[in-house]
């Protein structure tokens, strides 16, 4: 499905005859822009101590097609997929180093409001239009995993009518779609070991929806900046300094900086519990991290996104994407062997390790292709 097979002998193949000119498969990106779907599931998970524990998660890593392959194949148009994350401690005792540039915990913001730093090792955002498929899955990869990990928080997210959220307004509108979405979310050149590879951004937000609702609606506007039944756009001169898409919106050296969401509302009714699991992908955390920064200092600092006002962070978490084609070629046992970011792919099959783990570290990136080519291939697929 991912054509990793045919990759990894190519990979392999280009390692052993160590000429560049061989052609080389572009790197699949895990479905980070997968199309938006009725159910999901966020997964956070702990590894436990042990080098058992860290053997049974690289174990699921190269296995994870696989399990999706298996339960996706059910019902195909259910479109099931699976985003696994690694947290920046879980990156050092996996893989080490190279580590992805900006990988980094998620940081702590204090400002008018709090953005919490919640701890979690692995992510898997599981979306399917299906929850069947979701929890089959999930269930699934925690059977795999067993004793090696601990669920941190899981959050079962389903689309409310129109896909609002549960405060009433429609939620990923201004989504940038096809090639935008690939260049806000896939890491390039600026990152080339990494290439194919992103970052999340996770919180779980819980609302006071009866003060909310006891607001009225031409306020409640103001704050997101559209209007709540049509969801259109306010008129720029007409949004509010705080509106939560002006905050949001972050323009660099003339260039929009765009994120791709995916929402979704959850809750309890019995505990009165209604929030948004926020899930915002991305090149790099920066840009995500100063929207945060905007939501909850201000910008300028006391101008802060009101809708924290009735929506309180009860988590945050940030996690390295690794391409698909990485997690394809992990190894299990490849634990403490672990080269130095100077050495060559070639040295590395040399000294015995997996040659195609040697070419994760450093995939023979050359075209400054993203392998949209693949992901086309794996987005028709599903
Ligand atoms: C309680 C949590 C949140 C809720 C209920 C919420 C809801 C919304 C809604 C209703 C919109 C307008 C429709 C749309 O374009 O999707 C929106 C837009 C947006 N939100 Fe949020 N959001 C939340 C948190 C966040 C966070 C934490 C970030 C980033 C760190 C963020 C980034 C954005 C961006 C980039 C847009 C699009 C702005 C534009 O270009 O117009 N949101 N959000």
């Amino acid at each position: 499905m991912f054509g990793w097979a045919d990759g990894r002998a190519r990979r392999i193949e280009w390692l052993r005859t160590g000429r560049q000119g061989v052609i080389v498969p572009p790197v699949v990106p895990q479905p980070v822009i997968a199309k938006l779907t009725r159910a999901a599931i966020f997964l956070v998970v702990r590894i436990n101590p042990g080098k058992e524990s860290e053997v049974a998660v690289r174990g699921l890593c190269a296995d994870l097609s696989s399990l999706l392959r298996a339960v996706g194949f059910r019902d195909l148009e259910a479109r099931l997929s699976c985003v696994m994350g690694l947290g920046s401690d879980a990156w050092d005792r996996l893989f080490g180093h190279p580590r992805p540039r900006d990988l980094h915990p998620f940081k702590e913001i204090h400002g008018v409001h709090h953005a919490v730093s919640t701890p979690g090792d692995i992510l898997f955002h599981i979306r399917s239009v299906r929850m069947d498929l979701c929890f089959e899955l999930a269930s699934q990869i925690m059977s795999r995993l067993g004793t090696a990990v601990t669920t941190i928080d899981e959050v079962h997210g389903f689309k409310y009518f129109d896909d609002r959220d549960l405060l009433g307004f429609v939620d990923g509108t201004e989504n940038p779609t096809d090639h935008d979405a690939v260049n806000a979310t896939t890491i390039g050149q600026e990152d080339p070991a990494f290439a194919g590879g992103s970052y999340v951004i996770t919180q779980k937000y819980l609302h006071d929806v009866k003060r909310w609702n006891s607001i009225s609606i031409p306020e409640q506007e103001n704050i997101i900046g559209r209007h709540k039944l049509s969801d259109i756009e306010q008129q720029d001169s007409a949004k509010a300094p705080y509106a939560h898409n002006v905050l949001t919106t972050i323009i660099e050296d003339g260039e929009q900086l765009e994120i791709v969401r995916d929402n979704m509302p959850f809750g309890e009714i019995g505990k009165g519990e209604f929030g948004t699991y926020f899930i915002g992908y991305a090149r790099s955390p920066h840009r995500i991290e100063q929207m945060l920064e905007n939501m909850f200092v201000g910008r300028p600092p006391g101008n802060y996104d009101r809708l924290l006002d009735f929506s309180r962070a009860a988590t945050g978490s940030l996690f390295f994407l690794p391409s698909a084609t990485f997690l394809d070629d992990v190894s299990p046992e490849d634990i403490g062997i672990t080269p130095s970011s100077e050495e060559a792919p070639v040295d590395a099959e040399r000294r015995g390790a997996d040659p195609s783990d040697a070419a994760r570290r450093h995939p023979p990136v050359s075209d400054g292709s993203l392998g949209i080519g693949s992901l086309k291939k794996k987005a028709n697929h599903e």
